[in-house]
């Protein structure tokens, strides 16, 4: 299946690998290099079956990084690029970014600084950057445990998604990813709410089905507006929350991933949305406990709440000290622009640790 959007496609199934071989069949002549990045993790567990399907991949340049959120760094791009002028790459080198939304976040904006930009593709091998990272054209990397606050839109020459590197994702990570989906049919479709409520990943059809659905809602918001002046807001839903979260965890060296932070985020601004936002308090224990039922939720330490809230001000999507949300007006339909006070934030949190507690 191919998916528009603004100047480049996302391709999605069993088949696309094979595609890309053509498609670099077409780019013959027209590029000088190829930079394979990736993390220790994908290099491992993914490069083998992509030079298997892709042969005119083999003699690519191989850049590695190690994992995590807190490789997300200036430096590490800087290292980066200090390599790729070592192998003389010019203004025509190829960047394919084969890994996580860390990797693709990172490699996109790697390639698009360099000698102000060359062209990247992205091939997603988590399930949160094949529904969400890997389609957007937002490129970032992480000042100290600020998120994505150095960065810039721009967007990949190609997506490919193929289901198949999932196959060795860890289950942690399987988990995680399900918050972008949740969140996509939460902000923005019902029915889809609906069908995943038959949750069953190990079922091809189903999976292939929902990485379709997920990216078309994203890719429709982002059409819609490219750069975040308003409905591509609502893609935010959860992560007032869970980038605050996110931070708070960075910064202390704790383990939360960036899915398992937008999770709480998703049930704690659910209940924000019932508190202030008109949002039917039926809907709301309906979402809340599919939440419980998916994820493993943690409860948010009450002595961390005031660095929380400090979080949720310095939080790019704010203007001045408000603090702003995307909040649910039904399962499907989302507002953005709320504005909450840190009470309504509070009582909130305390709303989600008791929630937490009748399990
Ligand atoms: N640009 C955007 O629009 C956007 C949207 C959502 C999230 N993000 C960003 O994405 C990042 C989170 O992405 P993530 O959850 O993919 O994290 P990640 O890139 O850290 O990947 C998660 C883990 O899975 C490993 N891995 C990757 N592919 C694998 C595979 N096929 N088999 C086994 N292990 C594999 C990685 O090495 C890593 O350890 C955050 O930095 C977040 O801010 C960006
Ligand atoms: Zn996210």
């Amino acid at each position: 299946m191919e998916v528009k959007s603004n100047n480049y496609s996302v391709y999605i199934g069993k088949d696309v690998l094979e595609d890309f071989n053509s498609i670099l069949e077409d780019y013959q002549g027209q590029y000088s290099q190829i930079f394979i990045f990736c993390d220790e993790n994908s290099s491992k567990h993914c490069l083998p079956h992509l030079i298997g399907q892709v042969p005119m991949l083999i003699g690519s340049e191989l850049i590695e990084i190690e994992s995590g959120e807190h490789n997300k760094t200036l430096s590490i791009c800087q290292e980066v690029w200090e390599t790729m002028g070592e192998s003389k790459a010019d203004r025509k080198a190829i960047f394919v970014n084969l890994g996580g939304g860390v990797v693709c976040d990172m490699g996109g904006m790697i390639a698009s600084l360099y000698k102000r930009g060359i062209k990247f593709f992205h091939i997603p091998t988590t399930l949160l950057a094949q529904v969400d990272a890997s389609v957007g054209g937002k490129l970032a990397v992480d000042l100290g445990a600020h998120k994505n606050q150095i960065g810039l839109f721009r967007n990949p020459d190609i997506v490919l998604v193929d289901p198949e590197f999932l196959n060795t994702l860890p289950e942690r990570h399987w988990v995680s990813g399900l918050a972008e989906v949740l969140k996509h049919a939460l902000i923005a479709d019902a029915d889809y709410w609906s069908f995943l409520s038959d949750m069953d990943l190990q079922n091809e059809e189903f999976l292939t089905a929902l990485l379709q659905k997920s990216i078309q809602i994203k890719n429709a918001i982002v059409l819609k507006d490219w750069e975040e002046k308003g409905i591509r807001k609502t893609l935010n839903f959860g992560h007032t929350i869970g980038h605050a979260l996110e931070s708070n965890a960075l910064e202390n060296k704790g383990d939360l991933l960036h899915g398992e932070a937008v999770a709480i985020g998703l049930a704690v601004e659910t209940i924000l949305s019932e508190m202030t936002n008109k949002f039917s308090a039926d809907e709301c224990s309906i979402v809340i406990e599919s939440l419980k039922g998916i994820f493993n939720l943690e409860p948010i330490k009450v002595e961390d709440f005031s660095d929380l809230i400090e979080w949720m001000r310095h939080d790019k999507k704010n203007d001045g000290s408000q603090i702003n949300f995307t909040l649910l007006k039904k399962i499907g339909e989302a507002e953005f622009d709320k504005t909450c006070s840190v009470d309504e934030i509070e009582e909130a949190m305390i709303t989600y640790n008791s929630l937490l507690s009748d399990r």
